[in-house]
């Protein structure tokens, strides 16, 4: 078999970026390692920059999210039991949309389902060869037979744990790493949203943050250590930490039910170094994973295909590789960005187990800069809602 694009991983980054490509007239095979069933249930983000929604929209993908999209001119801080409301809008001139990456997996794969987009699932053992020759070829097992996949070029969209970012020989790749000293324990449940807009709260027994996927289901995260093991927490434990760490207005007015789901998500800054490496380029958590504080995850893939799309269209149409050559430096500089907010909204909202007391306070006096003050909170705000495609 082959093909113009190798697409390893058909999460959001791969599928948007098939879905770019085909729009365009260039073939491409998504190689996924999953169910279609595990992929349209995964619950992950939930919180869209307007230009992740532009791009949905363009590609055709919008229907739905335009249907039932919750959009967001504002997000709460809460520190000393005060809330401090963001006004994103005003500062910003944008705000935010709330629709759950597991919608987008599903609008995408309906979408390419009717289009006919050859996606490959239960695919393993794939592995990456002539990267830097004249052509590039995937080989992986699929139903107990080995295949092959040539093409001119491989996308690796296939996150964190993928094999893509692992082909790329140790002395080329700079890796860029921070881990944190706790995770994100998450539940899903069938409750309407205490609060019209998220509420995010730094507590002295930890971060905890209220956000939703529509005006019926809620999602619910908690700071907990990072080697907590979620089915130490009953749904009641849950609801009733959420509570203690929650201003009494809000905990007063939450409504509790049963979780339909329950996770733990490690917190993580990483970076690798180029996004390119001969006929291999990465985008999404393949090459960046960023700690869920700035919500950036999801969106930061985006961009990343976006620009890898225009890269090699421009390839096909024109003949010229100036597009593919500056990929990496490109989509790095916004990357770097969005790494330096999450990490900067993840020390502004957590409780560091190792802080000083100097620290403590210095955290507190932050928070206060930032929510008394009009250039802290367009700091804030600026990023929060997604900073422009330079
Ligand atoms: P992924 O979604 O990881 O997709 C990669 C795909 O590749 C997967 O379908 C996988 O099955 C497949 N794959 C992996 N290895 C192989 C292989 N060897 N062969 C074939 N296929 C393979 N972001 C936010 O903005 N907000 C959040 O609240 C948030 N919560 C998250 C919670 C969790 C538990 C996780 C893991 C991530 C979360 N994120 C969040 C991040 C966001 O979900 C990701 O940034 C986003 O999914 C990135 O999309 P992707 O397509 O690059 O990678
Ligand atoms: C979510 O809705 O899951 C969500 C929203 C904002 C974040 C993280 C997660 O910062």
């Amino acid at each position: 078999m082959r093909t113009q694009v190798g697409i390893i991983g058909g999460g959001p980054s791969g599928l948007l970026l098939a879905r770019l490509l085909g729009l365009a007239g260039i073939d491409s095979v998504v190689l996924e390692r999953r169910t279609p069933e595990y992929l349209r249930a995964r619950i992950r983000a939930g919180l869209l920059e307007q230009g992740t929604v532009d791009l949905l929209d363009e590609i055709g993908v919008g229907a739905r999210l335009n249907r039932d999209k919750l959009v967001h001119d504002g997000v709460e801080l809460v520190f000393d039991g005060k809330r401090h409301r963001i006004d994103l809008k005003a500062l910003s001139g944008k705000s935010v949309t709330i629709y759950g990456q597991s919608e987008i997996q599903s609008d995408l794969m309906n979408a390419h389902e009717a289009a006919g987009t050859p996606i490959l699932y239960e695919v393993d053992n794939v592995s990456l060869h002539g990267l830097t020759g004249e052509a590039a070829q995937l080989r992986y097992t699929r139903r107990g037979e080995s295949h092959q996949l040539a093409c001119d070029f491989i996308a690796g969209c296939d996150g964190f744990h993928g094999a893509s970012r692992e082909a790329i020989p140790k002395d080329v790749l700079r890796v860029y790493e921070k881990v944190y000293p706790f995770g994100w324990l998450g539940i899903l449940s069938e409750t309407p949203p205490v609060n019209h807009e998220l509420i995010y709260t730094n507590h002295e027994r930890g971060f905890a943050l209220c956000t939703m996927r529509s005006l019926t289901r809620s999602r619910h995260y908690l700071q907990v250590s990072a080697e907590e093991d979620a089915a130490h927490w009953s749904d009641d434990r849950f609801w009733s930490e959420l509570k203690l760490r929650l201003p009494p207005d809000v905990a007063a007015a939450l409504v509790t039910g049963p979780s339909i789901e329950k996770s733990v998500a490690p917190l993580r800054s990483f970076v690798a170094e180029p996004m390119r490496y001969g006929r291999l380029f990465l985008a999404g958590d393949a090459a960046h994973i960023v700690p869920p504080t700035g919500a950036k995850g999801l969106n930061l893939a985006a961009a990343d295909v976006r620009f890898l799309a225009e890269a090699l269209v421009a390839h096909y149409k024109t003949g010229s590789a100036a597009l593919l050559d500056g990929y990496s430096a490109k989509c790095l500089a916004r990357i770097w960005k969005a790494q330096r907010f999450s990490w900067w909204m993840t020390s502004l909202t957590h409780r560091f187990p190792e802080a000083s007391p100097f620290e403590r306070r210095a955290q507190a006096a932050e928070l206060a800069y930032i929510t008394g003050s009009k250039a802290g909170q367009t700091t804030l705000a600026e990023n929060y809602v997604g900073l422009p495609f330079e």
